[in-house]
């Protein structure tokens, strides 16, 4: 078996370029705690970050710019690439001179925290480009700044959060098994989601996930805590089509079949390709969506 390879992916182009695979992640596990004063929710969940990327590129410049191909999405001061690079440049008082260019595979609104891992792998990239000395709880902060699953995306592999989901304890090994991703042709709002959020955990629930993750060792198939997903009803009743998606992922013999994070993905694990490519045929067939299969990647810690 290969041994897990350092995070993030990063490779060195001519021009004094760097190219970075931005990752997508799912979550394994999703309890939502309580409602926070700031507005936000506290939660206890376990990322895994799967071999699917988006792919970025960065250049020294005597200028910013962002360019992008693969998504209609705005590449203007809201994007969060621009919001990472400025606030970075601003933290370390450094010129935000840099040319970028996103190549986008994965979806927007989706649930796998595309745009937050761009964010995230700006300012792993950025702070490389421009020999920055920033520690990681001061990328973290940024990050964090920028939106809830950013710091994740600092550290990728499998992680468990807690918090906001920005306070991260990142996990050796990574899930084993073939992951299908179903993209529904909609995207969900994160903020709708969590807003018809109103059940409260009872205490004997909470850490739930956790107690037993501690005791997890990395050759096991299956990890100790059972895949749920607080925000599922909620997604379902809003988009109750997401519901029949993971039935048939069931009815296909996937383990696990969940909602990843506030959706629109829907994702299953099975035993092998072939279970899991079967599954992808049977529903591309019946609703039309998208499918993606990929696996769970480990980090070295
Ligand atoms: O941090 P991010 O911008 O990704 O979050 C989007 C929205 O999701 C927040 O404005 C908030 O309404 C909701 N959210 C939450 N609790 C979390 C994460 C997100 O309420 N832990």
């Amino acid at each position: 078996m290969n041994s897990p390879r350092a995070y993030p992916d990063i490779f060195e182009l001519p021009d004094h370029g760097l190219l970075l695979r931005s990752p997508a992640k799912v979550n394994l596990s999703l309890r939502v705690v309580r409602k926070r004063d700031d507005g936000y929710h506290d939660l206890e969940t376990v990322f895994q970050e799967l071999d699917w990327y988006d792919e970025i590129e960065m250049y020294p410049s005597d200028d910013f710019s962002l360019t992008l191909k693969g998504a209609r999405l705005d590449s203007g001061e809201n994007n969060l690439i621009t919001r990472a690079a400025r606030a970075l440049a601003q933290f370390t008082e450094a010129p935000c001179f840099v040319r970028i260019h996103l190549r986008k595979n994965l979806p927007l609104q989706g649930g796998v925290g595309g745009g937050s891992s761009n964010a995230a792998l700006t300012l792993l990239g950025l702070a490389r480009l421009w020999n920055l000395h920033v520690s990681l709880d001061q990328l973290t902060s940024i990050a964090s700044a920028l939106g809830a699953d950013c710091p994740f995306f600092l550290h990728g592999g499998l992680a468990r959060a807690t918090g906001r989901g920005d306070l991260i304890q990142p996990l050796s090994g990574a899930v084993k098994g073939v992951f299908l991703v179903v993209i529904p042709d909609f995207g969900v709002s994160t903020a709708d989601v969590f807003s018809n959020w109103k059940v409260r955990l009872t205490e004997v629930e909470q850490n739930v996930i956790f107690n037993p993750l501690s005791g997890w060792g990395e050759g096991e198939e299956s990890p100790p805590f059972s895949y749920c997903n607080d925000l599922e009803n909620i997604a379902f009743e809003l988009f109750p089509v997401l519901r029949n998606v993971r039935d048939c992922l069931l009815e296909q013999g996937g383990r696990s079949a969940l909602l990843s994070g506030s959706g629109s993905s829907v994702f299953a694990i099975f035993h092998s390709d072939d279970l899991a490519r079967a599954a992808a045929h049977k529903v591309e067939e019946s609703f039309g969506f998208r499918t993606h299969v990929c696996r769970g990647v480990a980090r070295s810690r």
